[in-house]
């Protein structure tokens, strides 16, 4: 008989982890009669903020808008440039450009898939020509793992620049100590139903410690208005989290730090199953992993994906192409002069496995066995020489 699918993410069974307690806040907010920025918001803001150790959270309708709201609320404008990566969710970069500022794409660090600090050096004492006045750095703290924030930071308060933390696939994760979202000027978070901390929709909230940004944010969430309702201090837009996202993140909330000790045993499984014949992602003292995705890398990445998909076991790649070679960017989009050779590289030999809180043991082992079988076919799976 054959086994059942595994799937790659399973939201589904995230809500029938907690299926009463979420319809229950649906059906309260249902009778309350206030579907936009209420009680359940303004608790959740509170909440949220409260757990990621930030002063203030601001909801708004999507990570994407979280990252637009960020930098406007920094005064980040037209002819200004904001360097990021490319190896991330193209959100990061599209939110630079619909700020009209220029986004400058910086590689990755070949163990960690983030920002590579040094490269980020280069590009700051060395700008590629043409670039205007580089006003902020968002880090992506891809998978869950955070950037490595200690050398990013010091970069950036060293050319006195503003540094958003981009904490779509991180809720929980910490550096340092520090939680994700608590060390930059601001933090972005996306509750797109996959994510560590997902709605039944969209959403996102951007944090922050400092009262001015919270309130300049509060303000270009909802067409600008600031003391009086219909009367714009500024131009801002609509982007509010609604009622009944909110009610339902209050509730997952309350499972966030279970459902990342999960992510992480898990993680730990699949290490000691595949560190042989794969490389299985890095750790650091320093970092308490979330694992949104656990990530693999491996030259015989497509043909082990299709074994795994006839064994009917799924997975994903995050990402396929980099954004600078997608159609929307390649060729006009601002890169560092010393390239994004890593960035190039692991679109090309990087694996999601399956990765959710409801995942079972016997599923691990059984994407283990599935992915040893194949290997021993394929021969080998390991990294070029010279890598664990
Ligand atoms: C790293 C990263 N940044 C930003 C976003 C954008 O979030 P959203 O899909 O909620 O707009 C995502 C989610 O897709 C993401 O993974």
């Amino acid at each position: 008989m054959a086994l059942p699918p595994v799937p790659q993410n399973d939201p589904k069974a995230a809500y029938l982890a907690q299926r009463a307690a979420i319809d229950a806040a649906i059906t309260r907010t249902l009778e309350s009669g206030w579907y936009i920025l209420g009680k359940e918001t303004t608790a959740f803001e509170a909440e949220f903020a409260a757990a990621v150790g930030c002063r203030h959270g601001i909801g708004v309708g999507s990570g994407t808008d979280a990252l637009i709201l960020a930098l406007r609320a920094l005064g980040v404008a037209e002819g200004d440039a904001v360097v990021t990566v490319s190896h991330t969710a193209v959100a990061t970069v599209a939110a630079i450009e619909l700020t009209g500022a220029t986004p400058l794409l910086v590689d990755i660090d070949r163990d960690t898939y983030t920002m590579d600090p040094a490269a980020l050096a280069r590009v700051l004492a060395a700008p590629p020509p043409g670039i205007g006045r580089i006003a902020a750095v968002i880090a992506v703290h891809l998978y869950g793992r955070p950037a490595d924030l200690a050398a990013i930071g010091a970069l950036t308060r060293r050319h006195g620049l503003r540094l958003i933390e981009d904490c779509a696939q991180s809720h929980g994760a910490r550096f340092d100590g520090s939680l994700a979202g608590s060390i930059g000027d601001l933090a972005c978070f996306s509750f797109y139903p996959t994510k560590n901390l997902g709605a039944l929709g969209d959403g996102g909230m951007v944090t922050t410690r400092d009262d001015a940004l919270a309130a300049e944010l509060r303000a270009l969430r909802e067409y600008g208005w600031r003391g009086e309702r219909y009367v714009s201090e500024r131009t801002g837009m609509n982007s509010r989290l609604d009622e009944l996202q909110a009610a339902i993140l209050r509730v997952k909330l309350s499972r966030l730090a279970a459902d990342n000790e999960r992510r992480r045993a898990l993680a730990a499984r699949y290490d000691a199953g595949l560190r042989d014949i794969l490389t299985v992602p890095t750790r650091d003292q320093r970092v308490e992993h979330a694992f949104h995705q656990y990530v693999v890398r491996t030259p015989r990445r497509d043909p082990l994906r299709a074994a795994l998909g006839e064994a009917g076991i799924g997975s994903a790649i995050h990402y396929p192409v980099p954004i600078h070679l997608q159609p929307a960017y390649r060729g006009r989009i601002a890169c560092a002069p010393s390239g994004l050779a890593e960035t190039e590289a692991a679109a090309r030999e990087i694996l999601s496995l399956p990765m959710y809180p409801q995942l079972g043991e016997a599923a691990i082992d059984r994407v283990v066995e599935a992915m040893t079988e194949a290997l021993a076919l394929l021969g080998g799976g390991t990294s070029p020489p010279g890598r664990p």
